[in-house]
């Protein structure tokens, strides 16, 4: 019998790599707890880079570990990017460089940022909105979004998952569901609803598989998720973060905005995003003005609250009273009142049948989809697909690929029946301007009200057809474990106002805590 460990054994190169593999791991995990990565806000970590105590690649270590561990339960990434480490490390060389002289790092310098999968990038990952139709598509440059990101030194460590094409391809879709990554679960509750369309983008980092992500929202995709896996989202003014290089659904509403885990984080993110873009020079010149000078930041302050003037529209809500999750809103409402909003119940938001049921959006938003994808597929480098009737014969073909109960793609074909920018369209556009003009800003100035609130994201639809903005803060759990968010929605460029009450109400309630994994 032996005595020695034979060297043959050890030098089994499988075993080997293993344990080093763990031991890497047991490092990254005895480290994220030293520093208790797990939740870290922005700040932490910029202050936790400046005093040695970590790096960027440790960090982008300590997400990738738990993309591998967590994601083949969650699904909220379809993929990581292999140059994610390499970006991490010019991060930590940048600061050693700079930390001498204390030179002045952008706040997202170092950090990993996942976006989701209709953002381009133009590098070695791919951009697919989870779909297999684009997989190995080229992208003629980085989205305007994903540009500034770089230049800010963010690491970009991946791409989220979606509801396959931002949910417009079949309307009896599951929220989360891409054929790429199958079904993004709700880390709260394994078999409750992630909603969606940016689905991935909330469930990544409410189970920290990453410090920050982008989503887009078009009709709720960024405000309903946000709410379902207790993070904050800020859905931006139309055209105040550049569309181009993102897989449009309908330019008119379509905008793309942070996910995060606080609304610190949120408006770090948006900082950095906001801004003018030569590719959607129209919308990003108009929208600038409202960025502020010396940006967001400023506007998270302590007691945002006081004399905010929230408006309650209750033909906007649930009609689950006596619930617990409205049993919470009514409770949230005393909070706004204790920290010195004025609060006008019982208003009437005009024309809601209207803007839900039949408002034209339907419409408009089939024939903006058509024309703006085709523009999409055409400037693309290379690509399986060119059109939206390339993308319907993909399908066609390739429903063997898709894991799913049901096969579908009435919206897609919907909007290929469409032909342009017609007069029914150009009606619809104008009874969508007028439904928002009688309705939500009439109700806005005549009350003078900083933001309407609601439970959940029941107004996102009312945002949506006018372009404004509003943000999502976490406000509870229901009986299943499953979150819900406070919406807060304002007219156009009144994000500083809309981030004073979000952060407001996130600092005096604190809801916010990390998943359970509960299963169903
Ligand atoms: C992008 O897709 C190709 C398949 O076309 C795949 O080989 C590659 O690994 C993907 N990229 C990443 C970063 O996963
Ligand atoms: C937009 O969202 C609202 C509210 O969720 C919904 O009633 C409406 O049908 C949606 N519009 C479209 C075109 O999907
Ligand atoms: C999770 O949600 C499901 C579906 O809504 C529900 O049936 C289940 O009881 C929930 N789980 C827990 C632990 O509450």
């Amino acid at each position: 019998m032996a005595t020695e460990p034979s060297l043959a054994f050890y030098q089994s190169r499988v075993l080997l790599v293993l344990i080093a593999t763990e031991l890497v791991e047991r490092r990254t995990v005895a480290l994220a707890r030293a520093l208790s990565l797990e939740e870290a806000s922005v700040h932490d970590l910029q202050l936790a880079f400046r005093q040695n105590k970590l790096t960027s690649r440790q960090l982008t270590k300590f997400y990738l570990y738990r993309i591998r561990r967590l994601n083949p339960l969650l699904r909220g990434v379809i993929e990581v990017n292999p140059d994610a480490l390499r970006q991490a490390d010019r991060a930590d060389r940048e600061r050693e460089r700079k930390a001498k002289p204390y030179g002045l790092l952008p706040v997202l310098h170092g950090i990993p940022i996942l976006l989701k999968d209709n953002i381009a990038t133009k590098d070695k990952m791919n951009t697919t909105a989870g779909s297999f139709a684009l997989l190995g598509s080229v992208v003629p440059r980085d989205a305007g979004v994903v540009a500034r990101l770089r230049s800010a030194g963010a690491v970009l460590l991946g791409k989220a998952s979606l509801s396959e094409w931002a949910h417009y391809r079949f309307s009896g879709a599951r929220n989360g569901w891409c054929a790429r990554s199958g079904q993004g679960k709700n880390p709260y509750n394994l078999s409750a609803d992630p909603w969606g369309s940016s689905s991935g983008s909330a469930i990544s980092v409410a189970a920290n598989m990453g410090t920050v992500s982008l989503g887009t929202e078009t009709n709720g995709s960024i405000l309903g998720p946000s709410g379902s896996n207790s993070v904050v989202g800020i859905k931006p003014t139309v055209g105040l973060t550049s569309r181009s290089g993102i897989i449009p659904l309908a330019p008119r509403q379509d905008t793309v905005g942070p996910m995060c885990r606080t609304v610190a984080d949120a408006v770090n993110v948006l900082n950095v995003i906001v801004g003018f873009d030569p590719y959607d020079a129209e919308a990003t010149r108009e929208a600038s003005q409202y960025i502020p000078r010396g940006g967001y930041n400023q506007f998270l302050k302590a007691g945002g609250l006081r004399g905010k003037r929230l408006g309650i529209a209750r033909n906007l809500y649930y009609s689950r009273s006596g619930s617990l999750v409205a049993n919470a809103f009514e409770s949230h409402l005393n909070t706004l009142r204790e920290q010195g909003a004025v609060l006008l119940d019982h208003l009437e938001l005009a024309n809601l049948n209207e803007i839900y049921f039949d408002s034209g959006e339907d419409l408009a938003m089939s024939a903006e989809f058509k024309l703006a994808l085709n523009t999409y597929l055409r400037d693309l480098v290379v690509s399986p697909v060119r059109s939206l009737a390339d993308v319907i014969e993909f399908n066609n073909k390739h429903k063997h690929l898709e894991k799913m109960d049901e096969f579908g793609q009435d919206l897609f074909l919907a909007a290929q029946a469409t032909n342009g920018i017609n007069k029914a369209v150009k009606s619809a556009w104008q009874n969508m301007d007028r439904l928002s003009r009688d309705g939500f800003e009439k109700l806005m100035r005549q009350n003078e009200l900083d933001a309407l609130v609601t439970p959940g994201h029941l107004i996102s639809g009312v945002l949506a057809i006018g372009g404004f903005p509003g943000i999502s803060v976490p406000a509870g759990y229901d009986e299943k474990g499953v979150p819900f968010g406070i919406c807060f929605g304002g007219l156009r460029g009144s994000e500083p106002t809309l981030i004073e009450i979000a952060y407001g109400f996130e600092q005096a309630t604190k809801i916010r805590g990390p998943p359970s994994f509960m299963q169903g």
